[in-house]
């Protein structure tokens, strides 16, 4: 670990003008310095930087962040990269703790079942190469399937001779710990304690981490027999989480960042292949359906996502579902199937690379446009059939994807299905403020803000856009209030009725000490925040810009850079009306603090209701009917107090 002082050191030279500029034309305006948006396509520049607060802000995107967070988001640096590479532009040397025992202990394990999965690599790589029986085998079938040598090095393909004990007699003899080749999923115990080969007679796809270490083996048999499996894979091991991984991410990354681009196939053999043409851009899950791992995976060096299917598209209907939850804001999703049975291997070997992108190019499809493909005759026929299409549509639709076509999308289902379109997007919103709701309902799960949604349904519910929906639910969110509050008044002092002066940090959090946060982010921050008090520190802006972690950097620059602190003129242009808070102070910090007091009370109130509606033991609900009572006096309390001291 990078040590305190060092990083202390670095944030004193940084100068964050200059560390963006080397990325970024920045002219100055104002106070503060503008260009166009490193992260998006512009033409008008929205990125602003502020040397005062140290902070960036794209308002095209949405990031922002400190001089370190620009870096990570930028080279795709991990925090102490970002660091280092402050340090190098400042000159400044960097001192590095020792990791303590612990850590070691767990890091050296980790790093033998590396070493053993190395090890294994290369035993399989060598034996397919060097020995008869692999190339006459294994080699033999990898060039039949037009694989060269150079994707055959690069991928470090492999074959595990057909013998029980092969590789791991030569393992043990090498020195390899038995505990490791088991750990690993290389050998497997027999009853009779001795170990015999996971892989024989297989030809060895390694699965490399993100890093480019080898964690874990698919094993493809190379018989036709039906009862044999296909594949035998490596069990998840301290070193290979399935959801984790993408097969051949590590190989693909350059080009999915230049490309901004990345295709999904389904196949080992469709990467390789795929990438041998040419076209480097390309992974594969593994068999499996993609995690919101992996899909983080890809959202780190673009948006765009393309999955080339070789199935038939009831099975490609089938997924479509889940997928509109895992994509929801993160990836723009395209589908694309090959002719007459091809999959991603045998179509590009086929028409080779251009034609291959050509013909993605022309035929992919949008979630909803898929879909919309894959609709039979018979299931427009069969009512219960037709309502089930449409409840996925408007499923699918309401995850907010590819919101720029919805309109255009509804009117085309609602011609397909031969549907009144008013009653279908009646549907969607129906489905849309659901989910509002259900978010909402971790923040602010009030029987006032329910009734609030409620009434809007029935103004029109059709008018009210995903945007709008969110903005509602942006606008409830009091405990980013509080944590708003936290950041700009919290070292600052204030006179309660002349009595004593008090900063106002340390009293909201001792008022604040009964109620328990739900938004995660304000959750951390807050008790950082606490943590920081107890050490008789009062924590300001800056602490949080360069706070080592990325959702309380994020929160942090969100709630202090608002258009109009960052762009001067945004203020008189847009006509917005900025209430003074500061006016009356003391209104603002106890409004904030039992506002979202209030709110906690109704949603135990809410809880009780339903507790109470439950049960039919005459002894449970006399104790939860006192309970209720006595928070409804609580709730009482609050309201008259916020209406007698806080005008607001
Ligand atoms: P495929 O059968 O399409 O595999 O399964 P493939 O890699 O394209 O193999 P070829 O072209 O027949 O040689 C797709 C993926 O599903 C997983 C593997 O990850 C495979 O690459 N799979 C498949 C298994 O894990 N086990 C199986 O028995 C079958
Ligand atoms: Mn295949």
């Amino acid at each position: 670990m990078i040590t305190k002082p060092t990083i202390d050191r670095i944030m004193e030279a940084t100068d964050i003008v200059e560390v963006i500029g080397d990325f970024v034309q920045l002219k100055k305006r104002g106070a503060n310095y503008v260009g166009l948006s490193p992260f998006a396509n512009e033409r008008t520049p929205s990125f602003t930087v502020s040397p005062v607060k140290g902070i960036f802000k794209d308002f095209s995107t949405g990031k922002g962040g400190s001089a370190v967070t620009f870096l990570m988001e930028l080279e795709k640096f991990t925090y102490p990269e970002a660091l280092k590479w402050l340090a190098k532009k400042y000159g400044i040397e960097v001192e590095e703790t020792v990791e303590t025992v612990e850590n070691n202990e767990e890091n050296q394990h980790l790093e033998s079942l590396r070493i053993v999965s190395a090890y294994a690599g290369k035993f399989f790589h060598e034996t397919l190469l060097e020995t008869d029986e692999g190339k006459n085998i294994g080699l033999s079938y990898f060039k039949e399937r037009g694989f060269n040598n150079e994707v055959i090095k690069k991928f470090e393909l492999g074959y595990s001779p057909d013998q029980w004990e092969a590789f791991t007699s030569q393992a043990l003899k090498d020195g390899y710990r038995a505990e490791y080749l088991i750990e690993s999923g290389l050998s497997v115990k027999r009853d009779n304690e001795t170990l015999y080969d996971r892989y024989r007679g297989r030809i060895i796809f390694p699965i490399h981490s993100a890093t480019g270490k080898i964690v874990g083996f698919g094993g493809r048999t190379l018989l036709r027999d039906k009862n044999v499996p296909k594949y035998v894979n490596s069990p998840e091991s301290p070193i290979y989480n399935k959801s984790n991984i993408l097969y051949g991410f590590y190989f693909a990354q350059k080009a999915i960042r230049s490309k901004d681009k990345c295709y999904l196939v389904e196949g080992y053999a469709d990467v390789i292949s795929v990438f041998q043409s040419g076209i480097e851009n390309v992974v594969a899950s593994s068999g499996t359906s993609l995690t919101e791992q992996q899909v983080r995976l890809i959202k780190k060096q673009t948006s765009n996502l393309t999955i080339l299917y070789d199935g038939d598209s009831a099975g490609i209907k089938a997924a479509i579902r889940g997928f509109s939850l895992l994509y929801k804001d993160k990836l723009t999703v395209r589908i694309v199937t090959f002719p007459d049975g091809h999959d991603p291997d045998s179509y590009v070997r086929s028409v080779g690379s251009t034609a291959f992108e050509n013909y993605i190019e022309k035929s992919s499809k949008g979630i909803v446009e898929f879909y919309l493909t894959t609709i039979q005759e018979d299931e427009l026929k069969d009512p219960i059939k037709k309502i089930k299409v449409a409840d996925d549509l408007a499923e699918i639709l309401s995850n907010n994807l590819e919101p720029e076509f919805r309109s255009s999308y509804t009117r085309q289902v609602a011609e397909r299905l031969k549907i009144d379109e008013r009653n279908f997007i009646n549907l969607v919103n129906k489905l849309i403020l659901a989910k509002v709701k259900k978010e909402s309902s971790q923040i602010r799960p009030t029987p006032e803000f329910e009734e609030d949604i409620q009434d809007r349904v029935e103004i029109d519910s059709s008018k009210l856009s995903e945007e709008e929906s969110s903005l509602l639910y942006a606008e409830q969110s009091q405990e980013k209030e509080i944590v708003r509050l936290l950041l700009s008044y919290g070292n600052k002092m204030i006179d309660w009725d002349g009595i004593a002066n008090t900063y106002i940090g340390p009293f909201m959090i001792a008022e604040l000490s009964d109620v328990e946060f739900e938004h995660p982010a304000s959750k951390a921050f807050v008790e950082i925040y606490s943590r920081e008090v107890e050490n008789g520190v009062l924590p300001d802006e800056q602490h949080f810009i360069h706070y080592p972690d990325k959702d309380i950097v994020d929160l942090t620059v969100n709630l202090i850079s608002t258009k109009y602190t960052l762009s001067e003129n945004w203020y008189e242009m847009h006509r917005i009306l900025v209430p003074d808070e500061q006016v009356n102070m003391k209104a603002t910090i106890l409004g904030a603090i039992f506002h979202l007091k209030k709110q906690k009370v109704g949603k135990i109130l809410q809880n009780l209701r339903k507790e109470l509606q439950k049960t039919d033991v005459e002894a449970d609900q006399e104790i939860l009917l006192s309970q209720y009572i006595h928070m409804k006096k609580v709730e009482k309390t609050i309201s008259d107090y916020l209406g007698s001291v806080i005008l607001k």
